[in-house]
């Protein structure tokens, strides 16, 4: 009851006081590109340490790689009040901005290279740029900063249980990605644990992956062949879920786990250099939420039956499709549900020569590949919010060869801040002569520059009036 009381008080004259910053295992490098300090209500601040990853890891193991780029980022958790954070950069600077743009977070100049913002919900994953380094449709950011506010950890398994595997406050190297044996039934990364490595299932039980450390791929070579896959591969299985970590530098996919009734929640995955960094790739009635992905392919498969995807951030690097429909041969999936997605940069046109044109898997909903066999319905992908300027929001052409139909796909309230323009770029929605079909397809309150599109042509949708039924542009 004392206690209680002592507590009360304390929490009444320092604010909320429940920040949680994380330990640093030894000889982990700090960024030199920015540090970071953070304090709730009106104790001191306090440095939350700053990783980095360099793309030199990587140049020359796949064509994408742009030399001399970084990726920063520093995580912490709390509860209750806001957190304030500084950011000192190193370069000085007029403005600031942070993303998603729709967290309404205001980024000030406190004093010389040093910003100024508060987060106000543990669910916030950000990026923060500057006026010097704001990247552009030719040119990405440079060296780029994300933080990341987390809820407090709500379960930590006790390390002498001999079904988990746990991994405390310091570096290791598994030698490629761990096979789990039958027995582990939860894998444990502390805050400061750096893994160096991945996790593969093997058995048909649920396993849990769960804490605030990283797993890192930087280690290996792109598509190291002791990889299945993805950093985690849960193939395996059966409602597994992945919870809480970082994920970086992958050698291939971050996360696959085509297992039904997974989970994936409040993960990062950061610094994707290569091609072929895909985000998420997940089973029969997968659910992912509350996470961010910084991917170089594919974000989200939307490849099976009862997905739902829900309040994820994604900045898409120069490869891939935010939500990817195709590649493999059928594509037969119903009753998917994706909402609150902020996309908050669509490099593809980076890198690349002017004007820009794009490969068929480049758009934020998308077709790639030679899929043939369709029976795909009820999707609904509502409140996605598209910063920046984005060279291509739709393209789902089908392959020649087709069949099948694609229906019942309800698009509602997307934003798009601007379409980037070139005589290369357009968006495209074709079914195939053949016999593939496109029907049904809602748009409502498809906003482009603020603007609400009623018809295609307004918004550089080509339809192919041969293949495709029932396009519906609605702004009521
Ligand atoms: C990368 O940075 C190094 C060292 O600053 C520089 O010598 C090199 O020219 C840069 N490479 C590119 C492609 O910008
Ligand atoms: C997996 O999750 C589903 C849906 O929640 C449930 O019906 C099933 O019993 C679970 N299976 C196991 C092995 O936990
Ligand atoms: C369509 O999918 C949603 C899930 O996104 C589901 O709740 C709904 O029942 C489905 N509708 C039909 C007609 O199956
Ligand atoms: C499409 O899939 C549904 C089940 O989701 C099935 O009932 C239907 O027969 C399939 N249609 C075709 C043409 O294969
Ligand atoms: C549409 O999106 C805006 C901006 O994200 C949001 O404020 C609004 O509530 C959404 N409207 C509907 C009907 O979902
Ligand atoms: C539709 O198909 C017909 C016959 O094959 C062709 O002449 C016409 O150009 C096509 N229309 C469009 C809009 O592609
Ligand atoms: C589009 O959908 C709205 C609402 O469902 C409907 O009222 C309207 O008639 C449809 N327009 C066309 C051209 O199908």
């Amino acid at each position: 009851m004392l206690l209680a009381l002592l507590l009360f008080f304390h929490r009444m004259w320092l604010g909320g006081t429940d920040l949680i910053i994380y330990p640093v295992s030894p000889g982990v490098v700090s960024s030199d590109k920015f540090s970071v300090e953070v304090k709730q209500g009106s104790s001191a601040f306090q440095g939350s340490f700053v990783y980095i990853s360099h793309s030199n890891n990587r140049v020359g193991q796949s064509p994408s790689v742009k030399p001399n780029r970084t990726v920063s980022w520093t995580s912490f958790g709390f509860t209750g009040d806001s957190v304030n954070v500084n950011v000192i950069t190193v370069k000085d600077f007029k403005e600031c901005t942070v993303r998603p743009e729709s967290y309404g977070i205001p980024c000030t100049r406190l004093r010389e290279k040093t910003a100024s913002f508060e987060m106000t919900s543990n669910t916030q994953k950000i990026s923060v740029e500057f006026d010097y380094d704001y990247g552009s449709l030719k040119s990405d950011i440079v060296d780029k900063l994300l933080i990341f506010a987390n809820p407090p950890e709500t379960y930590v398994p006790e390390p002498s249980n001999p079904s988990v595997l746990y991994y405390g406050c310091d570096v290791y190297d598994l030698g490629g990605q761990l096979q789990l044996s039958s027995n582990i039934r939860h894998v444990y990364l502390a805050p400061g644990a750096f893994v160096n490595g991945g996790f593969r299932t093997t058995s048909r039980h649920p396993v849990t992956i769960s804490g605030r450390g990283i797993l890192s791929g930087a280690k290996y070579r792109f598509h190291d062949p002791r990889f299945l896959w993805g950093l985690i591969n849960v193939d395996i299985g059966v409602n597994q879920t992945v919870e809480g970590i970082t994920m970086v530098d992958s050698p291939q996919f971050f996360y696959r786990g085509l297992s039904s009734y997974n989970v994936v929640r409040n993960i990062k995955t950061v610094a994707p250099w290569t091609y072929n960094s895909d985000g998420i790739g997940i089973g029969a009635y997968g659910l992912v939420e509350d996470s961010f992905f910084q991917t170089n392919d594919d974000t989200f498969k939307v490849y099976n039956d009862g997905l739902t995807v829900r309040r994820c951030v994604v900045w898409q690097a120069q490869n891939g499709a935010v939500f990817q429909f195709g590649w493999w041969k059928q594509r037969k999936a119903k009753n998917i549900f994706i909402g609150e997605i902020d996309v908050i940069h669509t490099d593809w046109c980076t890198f690349k020569k002017q004007p820009c044109s794009l490969s068929q898997n480049d758009a934020v909903l998308d077709l790639g590949g030679r899929t043939t066999a369709f029976n795909t319905t009820n999707v609904t992908i509502s409140d996605i919010r598209v910063e920046g300027q984005c060279p291509r929001i739709f393209y789902f052409v089908m392959d020649p060869m087709a069949k099948g139909t694609v229906t019942n796909f309800y698009l509602n309230n997307w934003s798009i801040q601007s379409q980037a323009e070139s005589t290369k770029l357009y968006n495209e929605l074709r079914g195939a002569y053949l016999g593939g079909r496109i029907k049904s397809w809602f748009f409502n309150r498809l906003y482009i520059s603020g603007k609400c599109i009623v018809d295609p042509g307004s918004a550089n949708i080509r339809v192919d009036l041969n293949t495709t039924f029932n396009i519906n542009f609605s702004c009521a």
